[in-house]
């Protein structure tokens, strides 16, 4: 199966899994690798794994959010991906772009969902003084950080961590958890409850 990975930053997430590609760890094929920044470390990261297309998109070409998300949607039907995975991509997507591919984008997000939405996960859990937080694969739907859950992971918050340890922590548990889920997606063996959604 043909699966793109979108990303905005650093990239790590991809990293890990090219490198499962790469052990046969994920039975698939990375299609397509696509950003909304165009210094993201992820697009190097893709072009130096030899990804056949790696495609930096500027939202500032597009009129709005839709005309964006309509724009991905040509490109992912162009490259014929069968599974959009979200690995750090810092755009809220839009109906057009969830509805073309309903039940085929899944996203990572550094918390304990529904717990900790949003774009500062880790720094609102430290925040809050809980001690345990963690990760959470959930397929996407119209809402920020929300949709059927796929897989988490607890991560236990240290004493005396610091937002960058606890990230680190957290990065660490991501790099395990998301090739692993992934490669079920793409084989179909996840037995995910369809409306076991995380409110
Ligand atoms: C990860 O922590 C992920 O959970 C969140 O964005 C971060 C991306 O990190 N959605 P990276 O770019 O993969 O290093």
């Amino acid at each position: 199966m043909n699966f793109a990975v979108f990303a905005s930053g650093n990239g790590s997430n991809l990293q890990a899994i090219i490198d499962a590609l790469g052990q046969g760890a994920i039975k698939g094929s990375l299609g397509l690798v696509l950003s909304d920044k165009a210094d993201a470390y992820a697009l190097t990261r893709a072009r130096q794994a030899g990804v056949e297309h790696v495609v930096f998109l500027d939202p500032r070409d597009f009129a709005s959010r839709t005309a964006f998300d309509a724009a991905v949607v040509e490109i992912l039907k162009e490259r014929q991906i069968e599974l959009v995975v979200l690995a750090g991509f810092m755009r809220i997507l839009s109906p057009v772009l969830v509805r073309a591919y309903a039940g085929r984008i899944i996203n990572i997000h550094p918390a304990l969902l529904p717990a900790f939405k949003g774009a500062h996960a880790v720094r609102d859990a430290l925040a809050a003084g809980v001690a345990t937080t963690g990760v959470t694969v959930h397929f996407v739907d119209e809402e920020v950080d929300h949709g059927p859950v796929i897989a988490q992971v607890s991560v236990p918050v240290l004493e005396g961590d610091t937002l960058a340890s606890l990230a680190a922590r957290i990065h660490a548990a991501e790099h395990v958890l998301y090739p692993d889920v992934i490669n079920r997606v793409l084989q179909g063996t996840l037995d995910v409850p369809a409306q076991d959604a995380c409110a």
